[in-house]
């Protein structure tokens, strides 16, 4: 039978690559948002987060958690589009700094070509290319996690040649596309906050370590169990692609990378901004005013072998969105629907607040940011009635 979809295909690949570059193979597919609030599984399990963090996916960090004590905590669907993705992905939240102060949450809105999630990510599982001499991938075990960047961080600590750098960037959407270039190597992106105001909105771009060292789940700064590939990168000058891994991590895991669009529209009339000469007001939730505190976190939570089958699958791996038989789609409105109710008592969005949750003095460095506790903010979860939304 002829297939129905020649042209969505050839229409994704013109997505996928840039004239003159090698394309890469991916599944990708969006995430709604399943809860912003000030909690961290990974860093901080069971206790209330330093500060704000948008979560997607399903109930993987239910491994960190305590059901039993805290219900509403654990999802019962997944805000993916694929039912089979319990993973979590996260990061934290951006706000705006108005110039009297205060401070309101900037929402996060659908990426291009991904259907209408409520915001979210769009995430990628990514195939290594050429020039990799060994193309092939482990897929990640159950309870395996990682961290990458750090929150702390103020300033380029890595200078541009260390496979840190271009982990976490940001793209400024003028309003026109999705600009030019593989993410994090165009001329609009930047490793801190873009310094002008963006009328399209700000795209961040993060990739996970794609080597592992084959053994641990997980490690106490949550990232030395992992590590970027080092070597020649491909022509794009990227080092995440065509990289091989390090003799110290072997293991070849599926690359993540990951997307989410801050909606900053309503914040560019010059009218909000700071007075000329004074810095851009946009602030990661850590009080985090230069952006280089960008950080990310996975937990992995892909049902039985269904990971393994759709990174085999032509259909996954080279259309978008959706041709993706071996996986079972949910439609926009079941991945909107799909909530947990925050748990810390504290208003982190909607309305303008005086300062921003948690103790987060902004903190310009450039040395690191320093831990503060004891401002007085929220340090305990309440019950609420737990998750909405199941399928
Ligand atoms: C935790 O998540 C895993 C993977 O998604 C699932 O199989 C398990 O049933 C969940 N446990 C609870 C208590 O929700
Ligand atoms: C990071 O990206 C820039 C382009 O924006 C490139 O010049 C640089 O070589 C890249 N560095 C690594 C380590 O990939
Ligand atoms: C390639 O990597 C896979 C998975 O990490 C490994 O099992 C295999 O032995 C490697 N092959 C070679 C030729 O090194
Ligand atoms: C700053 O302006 C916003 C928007 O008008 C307002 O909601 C907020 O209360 C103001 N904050 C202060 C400290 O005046």
């Amino acid at each position: 039978m002829r297939s129905p979809y020649p042209y969505l295909i050839a229409l994704t690949l013109a997505l996928v690559s840039t004239p003159g570059q090698a394309q890469f193979r991916t599944l990708r597919f969006p995430c709604s948002q399943l809860v912003t609030e000030r909690l961290d599984p990974l860093v901080t399990p069971g206790s209330v987060s330093p500060h704000l963090h948008q979560v997607v996916g399903g109930n993987a960090f239910n491994i960190t958690m305590d059901p039993a004590h805290d219900p509403s905590s654990i999802a019962t669907c997944t805000t993916c589009r694929f039912r089979e993705d319990n993973s979590n992905y996260w990061t934290m939240a951006m706000y705006f700094k108005h110039r009297n102060g205060s401070f309101i949450r900037v929402p996060q809105i659908a990426n291009e070509n991904t259907g209408a999630p409520d915001g979210g990510m769009t995430i990628y599982y990514i195939e290594p290319r050429a020039p990799t001499k060994n193309r092939t991938v482990t897929i990640f075990p159950q309870g395996f996690r990682m961290r990458v960047g750090n929150p702390s961080l103020r300033s380029n600590i890595y200078g541009m040649n260390h496979p840190a750098v271009n982990q976490t960037t940001m793209r400024c959407w003028d309003g026109s596309g999705i600009g030019p270039g593989t993410p994090s190597t165009g001329a609009t992106d930047s490793r801190g906050f873009p310094t002008g105001p963006c009328k399209g909105g700000i795209r961040s771009q993060v990739y996970f370590p794609q080597c592992w060292d084959g053994v641990n789940l997980d490690s106490a700064d949550h990232e030395s169990h992992v590590s970027h590939p080092v070597g020649k990168q491909a022509p794009d000058g990227n080092l995440m692609f065509g990289t091989d891994c390090p003799e110290s991590h072997p293991v070849r895991i599926p690359l993540i990378f990951m997307e989410t669009v801050w909606d900053t529209k309503p914040f560019t009339d010059p009218s909000l901004w700071p007075a000329e000469g004074e810095e851009q007001p946009l602030v990661w939730s850590m009080g985090d005013p230069t952006g280089y505190g960008h950080h990310a976190d996975y937990i992995f939570g892909w049902e039985g072998d269904s990971l393994k089958r759709a990174l085999s699958d032509e259909g996954c791996m080279t259309s978008y969105p959706g041709i993706c038989e071996v996986l079972t789609r949910r439609s926009d409105e079941e991945m909107a629907k799909c909530k947990i109710v925050p748990r810390v008592d504290e208003i982190t969005e909607g309305q303008y607040i005086e300062k921003l949750p948690g103790c987060n003095p902004i903190q310009r460095g450039p040395e690191p940011a320093t831990v503060i506790s004891d401002c007085g903010a929220a340090s305990t979860t309440i019950a609420f009635p737990g998750a909405t939304g199941g399928v």
